[in-house]
């Protein structure tokens, strides 16, 4: 299969990439590199550094002509999109219309797109939430996902083309920045190896769903063939239906990382919600996904990348 995948230098994208090519598909990458980092894409992927909002996505796609578009690329910071919402707005939004517009200019099939349940359902209470939760998203961020979202819809019902979105939990895992304002977990590790106290905001009781980006992949790679409905887009949470608090993240951190410094708590950041679950069992049913790696596991294993990854660089440096 011919795929162009937006954000194929990033965290999520990157690892997308790699089991893409895995799998025998023909990959190129869209990536402007603001926080991806080309050392993360795969050789054997052809790669375009632009910005989708550039007007020379056209041109890309007039040669790649892919089969299926996998966007990914984003600007991801919830703070940032309060900070300036415009600016959010203008990649994650008329970006995304931009990739839309070329992909149906150009004859793709299918397009996938990487949006979010941790922000777009907002506050929840009650049991895990399915995809007919209410959606009350409380940024930029998450406002433009959910409209992108729609403007996907729009381009299936009027141009008839196939469109799936992943809704992810917290995603965690190897080649998560850890600068960035998204991914407690990349963001503790990190400070352990710095040998720095990792902060805690509020009492740690929010409670959030971590899913390993292993999981994310194979449901990339089961949304290249999932059967998409005629009359609607086909709209699958990925997360794992199980509530961790950050107080348990960080207990079984501790017990992964042996850190020599505990963490320390900060008041609350105002946007943060409570409770974010996402219940699974639509893609279970529908995409034939399950997470198949526990938080036990998948820390450890991020561990395990992290310490290799500072040992690479800090030999690197020297
Ligand atoms: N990490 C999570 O927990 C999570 C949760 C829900 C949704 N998502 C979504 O998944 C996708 C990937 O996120 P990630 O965590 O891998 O973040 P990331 O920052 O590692 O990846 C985003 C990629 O997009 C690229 N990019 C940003 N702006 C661009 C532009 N204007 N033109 C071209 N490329 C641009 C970046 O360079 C980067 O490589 C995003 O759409 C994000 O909103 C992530």
């Amino acid at each position: 299969m011919r795929i162009l995948i937006t954000g194929g230098a990033g965290f999520i994208g990157s690892n997308v990439t790699d089991a893409f090519l895995a799998a025998g598909h023909d990959v190129a990458v869209v990536d402007d590199l603001s926080s991806g980092s080309a050392d993360n894409i795969a050789p054997r992927a052809r790669v375009y550094r632009v910005d989708i909002r550039d007007a020379a996505l056209d041109g890309i796609f007039a040669e790649e002509r892919p089969e299926v578009v996998c966007h990914h690329a984003a600007q991801v910071s919830v703070r940032r999109s309060v900070e300036a919402p415009q600016a959010d707005a203008e990649i994650n939004v008329l970006g995304s219309l931009n990739v839309f517009g070329a992909a149906r200019r150009h004859g793709t099939r299918r397009l996938v797109f990487a949006s979010t349940g941790g922000a777009i359902y907002g506050e929840q209470t009650g049991p895990p939430a399915d995809e007919t939760h209410p959606c009350r998203p409380r940024s930029p961020y998450a406002v433009a996902k959910l409209a992108v979202e729609h403007y996907l819809d729009y381009f299936r019902a009027t141009f008839g083309l196939e469109a799936v979105v992943l809704r992810y939990a917290n995603v965690y895992g190897p080649r998560q920045d850890p600068h960035g304002e998204a991914g407690v977990v990349a963001i503790f590790m990190q400070r352990i190896l710095a040998g720095l106290a990792p902060t805690i905001f509020g009492d740690g009781e929010q409670v959030r769903d971590f899913v390993y980006v292993e999981d994310v992949v194979t449901a990339n790679l089961a949304a290249l063939r999932v059967a998409t409905p005629r009359d609607e887009t086909a709209i699958f949470n990925i997360g794992t239906g199980r509530a961790t608090t950050v107080n348990a993240l960080w207990r079984v951190i501790e017990a992964v990382a042996r850190p020599t410094v505990g963490a320390y708590y900060e008041p609350v950041r105002s946007g943060d919600v409570r409770r974010s679950v996402l219940d699974p069992s639509r893609a279970a049913r529908l995409l034939g996904w399950r997470p198949a790696v526990g938080l036990e596991e998948g820390l450890a294993r991020t561990w395990a990348w992290f310490v290799e990854h500072a040992g690479r660089k800090a030999a690197e440096a020297a």
